[in-house]
């Protein structure tokens, strides 16, 4: 079975490339519906740059899930203070979660969330939030699957 057979740990420097590209194709999927990203734009170094600093952050967390020793997806998420109006002073942000296409509907989204949500229990985090591009039909999908639900939307408008 699929899941026998895969690891989960946490990301370190070395990972770097296997992020930038999985970014790059989560970037490359949101261009299909969603018009504001620029076409034709390397973010190759601007990822890298991005995630070499984030990635050393000690709230910020990136786990790589592989499969028979390869890189087949990763999650990240972080952990945020709360101001005082909030009943929960801290809470946890997911910030991604991928899966190589080929291994995707397979239930390891669902295998990898308990495994997040098993950390999050340990570090006594009681609640995870996330924001989803509402066109990202899929996203919104796999997300309500796994329990979450709506509390804000984002809006905007053209001025110009
Ligand atoms: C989001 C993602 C990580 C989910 O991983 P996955 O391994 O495919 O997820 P699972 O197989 O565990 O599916 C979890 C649930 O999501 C739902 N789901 C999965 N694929 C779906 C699809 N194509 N359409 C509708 N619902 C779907 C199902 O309800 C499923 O639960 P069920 O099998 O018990 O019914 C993966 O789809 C992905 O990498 N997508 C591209 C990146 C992305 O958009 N990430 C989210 C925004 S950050």
């Amino acid at each position: 079975m699929l899941k026998d057979k895969i690891n989960i740990y946490r990301a370190t420097k070395k990972d770097i490339p296997f992020l930038v590209k999985s970014d790059q194709e989560i970037l490359d999927y949101h261009r299909n519906f969603d018009n504001r990203y620029k076409k034709g734009v390397t973010v190759e170094l601007i990822y890298k740059k991005f995630i070499s600093r984030d990635i050393k952050k000690p709230n910020t967390y990136y786990y790589i899930v592989e499969k028979n020793e390869k890189p087949i997806g990763y999650f990240s998420f972080n952990i945020r203070k709360l101001t005082p109006i909030f009943i929960l002073d801290k809470i946890a942000y997911l910030e991604t979660m991928y899966i190589q296409k080929k291994y995707r509907g397979l239930g390891l989204g669902k295998m990898i969330f308990n495994y997040m949500a098993g950390i999050l229990k340990k570090k006594k985090i009681k609640k995870i939030e996330l924001s989803v591009n509402t066109k990202n039909k899929l996203g919104v999908a796999v997300w309500t699957s796994m329990g979450f639900k709506e509390v804000s939307k984002k809006m905007e408008r053209n001025i110009l």
